[in-house]
Formats: C-alpha cells, structure tokens, sequence
C-alpha cells in the first residue's frame, strides 16, 4: 500500500515537473512580438509631425532656431521658465516679440488639442533628449 502511494506521489512529482518545463518552454519559444505602441509613443510621433509641419520652419528641424525664430533648446524655454501653458498659449494666441529680435510668433490655427499636447510632449522629451544650450 504504500509502496502504490509512492509510486503515485512520484509520477504525479514527475508530472508536475514536466508540465512547467513544457509551459517555460512554449512561453519562451514564443516570445511576443506586436509590443504595443505606448501612449508616449503615440504622442511622440504624431508630436514629430506637428513640430515638423508647423514649428521647424521658424524654430528650426533640429529645434536650434532659424532666422525666423528661436531655438527652442535655448534656456529660455526650460518649464520653470516657459511652463507648459506658455506652450499652449503661444500656439492659441502667438507670442509678441519680446525675448528677440525675431517678430512676433503668429498664432497657429488648425491645430487640434491633441496634436497641441503632442508637440508640446515631443518638444519637452526633445530639451530633456538634447539637452538645453546655456
Ligand atoms: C512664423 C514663425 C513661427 C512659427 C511657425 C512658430 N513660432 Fe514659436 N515663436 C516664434 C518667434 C519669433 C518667437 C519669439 C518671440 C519672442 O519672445 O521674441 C516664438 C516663441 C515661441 C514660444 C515662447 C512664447 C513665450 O511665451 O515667450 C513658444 C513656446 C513657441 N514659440 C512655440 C512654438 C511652437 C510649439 C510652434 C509650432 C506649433 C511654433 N512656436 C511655431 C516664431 C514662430
């Protein structure tokens, strides 16, 4: 009688065993490969776009300005200094010439509230990527 219990504990031991090697295995073999797209991701690309479309002509491809506008990397633009809102507003209203000699900033119509929080996202992850010019 015991002898048959041992035998039983075993096999089911043995059973047990397999059976989580044979689960390791497939998740291992399998690994996953549609990563899906993160919200900041999304935000970021679509955060390119809209920089690309309607900011880099003035404020330059690589962010470092033009002869149009400022660079965006400059100190100036750090958020203590120019917070988030300062984005949203110069986009909605413009921004009167008053740190250059540049012009003013026009305002940017046609952008929605999306595509607004998204350059914002992008330039932000841009000044922390590149890091500001002092
Ligand atoms: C037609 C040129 C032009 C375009 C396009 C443009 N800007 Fe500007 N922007 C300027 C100029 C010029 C200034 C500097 C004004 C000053 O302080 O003298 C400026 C200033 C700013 C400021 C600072 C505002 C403040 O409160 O001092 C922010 C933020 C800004 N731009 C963001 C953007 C973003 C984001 C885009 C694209 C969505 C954009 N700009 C598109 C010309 C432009």
């Amino acid at each position: 009688m015991t002898d048959r219990l041992d035998f039983v504990v075993k096999w089911v031991a043995v059973a047990v065993v397999a059976a989580v090697v044979i689960v390791g295995c497939s998740e291992n073999s399998t690994p996953d490969q549609s990563v899906p797209e993160t919200e900041a991701d999304a935000a970021g690309s679509l955060g390119a776009e809209v920089y690309a479309n309607s900011c880099a002509s003035c404020h330059g491809a690589d962010l470092r300005g033009t002869d149009k506008g400022p660079s965006q990397l400059s100190i100036v633009y750090e958020p203590n200094h120019h917070p988030d809102d300062a984005y949203r507003s110069a986009i909605a209203n413009g921004a009167p010439q008053h740190h250059w000699t540049f012009g003013d900033m026009p305002p940017l119509t046609g952008l929605t509230g999306d595509e607004v929080e998204a350059v914002i996202v992008f330039i932000r992850a841009e000044q922390e990527r590149q890091g500001f010019e002092q």
